[in-house]
């Protein structure tokens, strides 16, 4: 009896993993869509190749090996070791739960849970990462502009702390202070980091009282603020 329902399980899964099942959906993927539906994507992901975010670079990830971008340096030990390569039928089931598929990956990603949008994303995706369509530049540039092309109002001269303020004061002249919960520092190794000892401050929030301040290397930040009221 077990053995017979399980013939018929794996007659069913055959039937499934040949794609005769959800072919239709597929077949049916609208690339323009898949563009659209890729805006999700695009809040941790890039298309230019080795642009890194939270998330790899899907520059060529149709027929990729997962966690094999040898650029990104944050893969989960579970995508590094699951052996899938990214196709139609495996980028379908990511998408659609990644929790599901591979327990213990680090995308914070609740999945897409119809077969319609996923069919359309994946159309995109195989023409994008495979060069067959043109991209715009917002997919494939680095995620932020050049910290070190930015004005003197941007160049950090000075950071003093005294109590809850930090007072940053900027190659044009001006200070402004800041409530300690309002200023973040951060590093940007990337290219488009700051120069080694010339941090830069960029507003953060609409409001114009949050701002943080890019180092090239974390080890500049304490030497740089100095306590003084
Ligand atoms: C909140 C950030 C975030 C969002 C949104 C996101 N991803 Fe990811 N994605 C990641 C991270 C982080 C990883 C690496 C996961 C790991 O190592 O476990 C990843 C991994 C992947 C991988 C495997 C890459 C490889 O090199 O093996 C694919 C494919 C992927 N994402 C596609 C997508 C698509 C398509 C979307 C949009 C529907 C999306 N992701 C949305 C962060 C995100």
């Amino acid at each position: 009896m077990r053995t017979i329902f399980h013939v018929v399980l794996a007659a069913f899964g055959a039937l499934i993993g040949a794609g005769a099942l959800t072919l239709p959906a597929y077949a049916a993927g609208d690339v323009d869509q898949g563009a659209k539906a890729f805006r999700v994507c695009a809040a941790c992901h890039s298309l230019g190749t080795d642009v890194n975010m939270t998330g790899p670079s899907l520059a060529g990830i149709w027929g990729r090996k997962a966690g094999r971008l040898k650029s990104f340096d944050r893969y989960s030990p579970s995508l590094k070791s699951s052996g899938v390569v990214w196709d139609q039928k495996t980028l379908d089931a990511w998408l659609q739960s990644p929790a599901a598929f591979m327990p213990g990956n680090n995308m914070k990603f609740a999945g897409i849970p119809d077969a319609r949008p996923r069919a359309d994303l994946i159309a995109f995706l195989e023409e994008a990462s495979t060069g067959h369509i043109r991209l715009p530049t917002a997919m494939t540039a680095p995620p932020f502009e050049d910290l070190k092309k930015q004005g003197a109002d941007h160049q950090v001269e000075a950071i003093r702390y005294c109590r809850d303020t930090y007072r940053v004061t900027t190659a044009d002249g001006q200070t402004s202070d800041f409530w300690e919960a309002n200023l973040r520092f951060k590093t940007d190794s990337s290219d488009t980091g700051p120069l080694p000892g010339k941090p830069v401050i960029m507003p953060a929030g609409m409001m114009g009282d949050r701002g943080s301040v890019f180092f090239a290397a974390p080890d500049e930040i304490s030497k740089f603020i100095k306590h003084q009221c």
